[in-house]
This record gives structure tokens, sequence and C-alpha cells, in this order.
């Protein structure tokens, strides 16, 4: 299969829309076998606009009279089994070196006025070669914020030379986002998203789903437009005209960049309260502040404002972190950037600042995604505890009859080897004592052994229990890459654990005291302080960490 690549963009390949082209292409190749792909970008070639002589139709037929490229290009358009058109929307058609291409199309046409089957329009030309079977796919990206309503020429254009509904489109708005780094996240969502399309449409056609995927903006509007005009670096004052506009002041970069942020503030997680954030850039010395309010972000150059969190860094290390070249709580563990004041901003900077894009009600719904439980993992052991302390016989029946059931709850819930690894020493332990073993002996060694688990699930490259059931807070399985989130969740794992292997030692001399009773009030208050301990440390520990301590 022959496919032939024509791109009208005058960026040639660091064109935004050579983006969706070249992903669209690789989707193809996944499923198409043998693919001859041709790229002619149009700003590379030397196509005159045509004279209008009609010479390639009486005097030398079927050949223009300019000597260019143009000649190269029907025979590519003849080669080609399909041929993308990659552009971008220019004054709402396709920009004029592109149009240029298009017009000196003519010699490709018989002079002689011939209706089309189906055709748009009044009168038509045929074609000098057997065109058929050929496709054609249309992709582009506009500059403001839909596509929608911004293509009626293009369309009109296309309808006019291949027919409607003979052609593939995908248009996109926001192209320029496509050239931010720092937005990756979203662009290249939507670039996987034109991928699959390229496989679908080879496979028999693009999918309703991958084509209501592709209508999806990539930011809301008012985060795309305000984002798009702080990117100038001039306020919409000092543009001006004329005169006005050659002294325009040109706003710092790094108030640039604050604005931007500013920008991407997602107004519906306002916890309740306004919260101001402070931004030093502490390589260029400059501070600016972005009020997080109810209605949206507003930047402060002044210092009015009392910081609630104030972020201290060279801009260098924001936009390594922002173009995801280092990841944020890694670039704070090497000490890269301080935080002070209010650290709970930082636990939920995503849901502030995500750059990810909007989810609608389709790409929210991932079916089959569960959370885990701890609960699931310690009723076993609750149970255990609590009933055979009570009664041996009965007690340990019991706990088996939980282990038994604990696993219908899978149906709602991930399973983790912790709660599998529990059940079944839970079991184990009942079967030894309800074969005659002293429960003297096996609760003090089933606190051993829960305590144990924990910890070696901080030994070498494991993951830390607790962090398997924390991360359900933390933005799910992308947590476990956050190597601050597995620090705190390695050193409370090893305190749990600790705690577990004392409890054992208490219950040992407890069980064999007068005062054995007391075993289950301690073994319960223990816990209990642990879990207010826990509380306390999630928070504090990487607020430490960020202030530089
Ligand atoms: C001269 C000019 C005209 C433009 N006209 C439009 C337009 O009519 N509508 C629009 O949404 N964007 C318009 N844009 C924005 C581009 O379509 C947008 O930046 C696109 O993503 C650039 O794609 P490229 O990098 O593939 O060239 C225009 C840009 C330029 C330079």
């Amino acid at each position: 299969m022959n496919i032939l690549v024509i791109n009208g963009s005058p960026k040639g390949e660091k064109s935004n829309t050579y983006q969706l082209t070249s992903a669209f292409l690789r989707g193809i190749k996944q499923k198409a076998g043998d693919v001859q792909i041709r790229e002619r970008a149009v700003c590379r070639m030397d196509i005159k606009p045509c004279l209008g002589c009609f010479s390639c139709w009486n005097r030398t037929p079927g050949k223009c009279c300019i000597e260019d490229d143009m000649a190269q290009v029907i025979q590519d358009l003849l080669w080609a089994d399909i041929t993308v058109w990659s552009f971008p929307l220019y004054y709402f058609t396709v920009p004029g070196a592109l149009k240029n291409l298009i017009d000196r199309q003519l010699p490709m046409n018989l002079p002689f006025m011939e209706e089309q089957e189906g055709q748009v329009g009044n009168g038509g030309h045929p074609s000098r070669y057997d065109m058929s079977g050929k496709r054609t796919v249309v992709i582009s990206t506009c500059g403001f914020y839909t596509a929608e309503g911004n293509y009626d020429g293009v369309c009109s254009l296309f309808d006019h030379h291949c027919g409607p509904g003979n052609y593939t489109t995908i248009f996109c708005g926001q192209g320029e986002l496509f050239r931010v780094p720092e937005l990756s996240a979203v662009t290249g969502d939507y670039l996987s998203c034109v991928e699959q399309a390229g496989a679908e449409y080879i496979d028999g056609g693009i999918s309703e789903k991958s084509r209501e995927r592709l209508s999806e903006l990539l930011l809301p509007r008012d985060t795309f437009e305000a984002c798009a005009d702080a990117s100038w670096g001039i306020e919409r004052e000092d543009a001006g005209t004329g005169e006005n506009a050659a002294g325009a002041k040109k706003e710092s970069n790094t108030l640039t960049f604050t604005r931007q942020m500013a920008a991407l503030y997602r107004k519906g997680s306002w916890p309740g309260k306004d919260i101001v954030l402070e931004m030093c850039y502490t390589d260029v010395g400059e501070c600016y502040q972005i009020l997080l309010g109810e209605d949206g972000s507003h930047v402060y150059t002044d210092g009015s404002l009392t910081a609630d969190t104030r972020i201290e860094t060279p801009i260098t290390v924001w936009r390594s972190i922002a173009a995801g070249e280092i990841r944020g709580e890694e670039a704070m563990m090497q000490g890269l950037y301080h935080v002070r004041g209010d650290f709970s901003l930082m636990l939920k900077w995503d849901d502030y600042f995500g750059s990810s894009r909007p989810q609608t009600k389709q790409t929210r719904e991932i079916p089959g995604q569960k959370n885990t439980d701890m609960n699931i993992m310690l009723i076993p052991w609750i149970v255990f505890w609590v009933a055979s302390s009570i009664s041996k016989q009965s007690g340990c029946l019991l706990s088996v009859a939980a282990c038994a059931l604990v696993p219908l709850l899978y149906y709602r819930h991930k399973k983790t080897v912790y709660d599998v690894l529990g059940g079944a020493l839970v079991t184990g332990f009942c079967i030894v004592m309800l074969a005659g073993a002293f429960e003297k002996l096996m609760l003090p060694f089933s606190y051993l052994a829960f305590g144990v688990m924990w910890l070696v699930s901080c030994v070498g490259g494991l993951t830390p229990l607790t962090a398997h059931y924390s991360m359900n807070s933390y933005g799910g399985e992308k947590a476990l890459q956050n190597a601050l989130f597995i620090k705190t969740n390695r050193i409370l794992t090893m305190l749990w654990g600790m705690l577990y292997l004392i409890t054992a030692g208490i219950s040992w001399f407890l069980m064999r005291s007068p005062v054995s009773q007391l075993s289950g009030l301690i073994n319960s208050v223990l816990p209990a302080l642990m879990g207010i301990f826990t509380a306390w440390f999630q928070r504090w520990y990487p607020a430490r960490v960020a202030r530089g301590k």
C-alpha cells in the first residue's frame, strides 16, 4: 500500500498538525503489513502559483508549462493509494502555499465539461486518470479552542475535490498545545487516540468511540484561552497597534509561566477557602502569587497577599518538572525545591493543576477498575484474634469461615498479595490450633507472623504493605512511582511491623501472667494510637521533606 503525505504547514516537520499525522501513520503501520510512505513538505518544495494559461489542457495536455516540483507531486498523487493532506487552518481554509499546490493539479483534469455523479456544485471536469479506489485523509489543527464550526471552508473544498463523504477527516482545535512539552500529558493522550484512529481507519473505518474521543477538547475552553493569552507574554493593554505595538513590554518568562500555571487551575477543586500560592523563582529573584479562588485564579505581581504555600525553586527546575523530565516529588527529595507553609496544596497538586485531559463520562468510566481495601486483609486476623481468645474451638471455626468468605469481596475490590497471604496464614493458625496447639502459644505467634509480613514488604524493591492500600487516595497505581509516597509508606509499614513484634512479646508475657485479660485491651489500644500517629505522619513527613529537612 502506498501512502502520500502532503504536509502543508510552513513549519514542515515542526508542525503541530504533523504530530497528528505521524501518529495516524503509526496506527496504520501497526495494522497494515507492507506500507510505502512518501512525505512531501510543501515548504521545502518549489511550487509556483498557477499561471491560468490552460496550456496543460490544450498545448501540452496533462503537462504544466511551469518547470518545478509539481510534476513530481502529480506522479506521487498517481502513485498513492491513500493521500493524507496535513495542514494548519489558515483564515478558515488551507494555507496559501498548499492552495497553490491544489490549484496546480489542473493537468490531472480533462478540459471538457462533465458533471460527476453525486458531485457538489454545478459543472465539473473529469479526471484525466483513473483515480477510482484512491482514498483521501484530511488532518488539520487550528488555533481556536475547538475545530467545530471552523472547517466549513476546508470541507467545502474537499467536498468538491473528492465528493462529500469520500474522504476522512481529523480536525483538532487548540493545535498550539502540541508544541508545549509541559502539556505532553494532554497532547500525548490525544495523539494516542489519533494513532488508534489510524489503526481503525486501515481496518475498515474510524470507530464512533474514537471519533467521539477525537472531538473532545484538549483543555476546557476557559483554561485553554487563559493559557493561550498568557503565552504571548504581553498584557492586553500593551498589545496596542502601530507605534504602541512596537513599544509593547514583553513580560518576564517566569511571569508568563506563572500565568500559564494559574490558567491550568481547576476551580472545581476549590477547597472552600481561597488559597494563595507563592511561586518564588530563586534563580531570577522573582516572586508571584496565584490566588486560587472559587471563580478561578488570579496572578498578583506585587506580593500584596499573605501566602499560604510558598514554593522556592529555580525556574529551570519548574520547567523540567512541567516538561516531565523529572518527577515533582523526586525533585523535592533531591532538595531541588522547597515548600514553606501549608503543605496540603502539594498533596493535592494534581487535583488543582492536573494537566490531563478533562474526562468525559465515557473516558472516566474505566470498566473493571477496582480499589484495594485494607479491611479485606485485616478481617481474618481481627476475627481470629478476638474470636479465638474467647473460645478456641468456635473462634477458629469462625476465623476459617471468615477466610473463606472474604474472597467474595474481591467482586468489588482489587485483591493484594497481602489479602491472600493473610487469609492463608490465619487458616493455617486455626488448623494448627484445632489440632491441639495452645492458644497461649499460637496467638503471640500469629502477632509475630503478622508483624513479619509487614516488615518483609519493606525489604529490597518490594512495595511496602501500606502503599498497596493508601495508593487509592493518591491517584491509584501511579502513586507507586512516587518516591516520596513510597518512602513515607516504607517508614510507616516498618513502624507497624515493629509494633506487632512488640505486641507478640507483650501477649506472650501477659497471657502467662495473672492479668492475661489485659492482653486484649493493650492489643487494641496500641494499634489505635498507631493509627492516630499514621494519620499525622502521612502529612507531616512529606511536608518536612519539602521544607528541605
Ligand atoms: C496566518 C495564520 C492564520 C490562521 N488562521 C486560523 C484560523 O482561521 N482559525 C484557527 O482556528 N486558527 C488559525 N491559525 C492558527 C493555526 O491554525 C494553528 O496555530 C495550527 O495549530 C498551526 O499548525 P501547524 O503547526 O501544523 O502549522 C492561523 C495561524 C496563522 C499563522
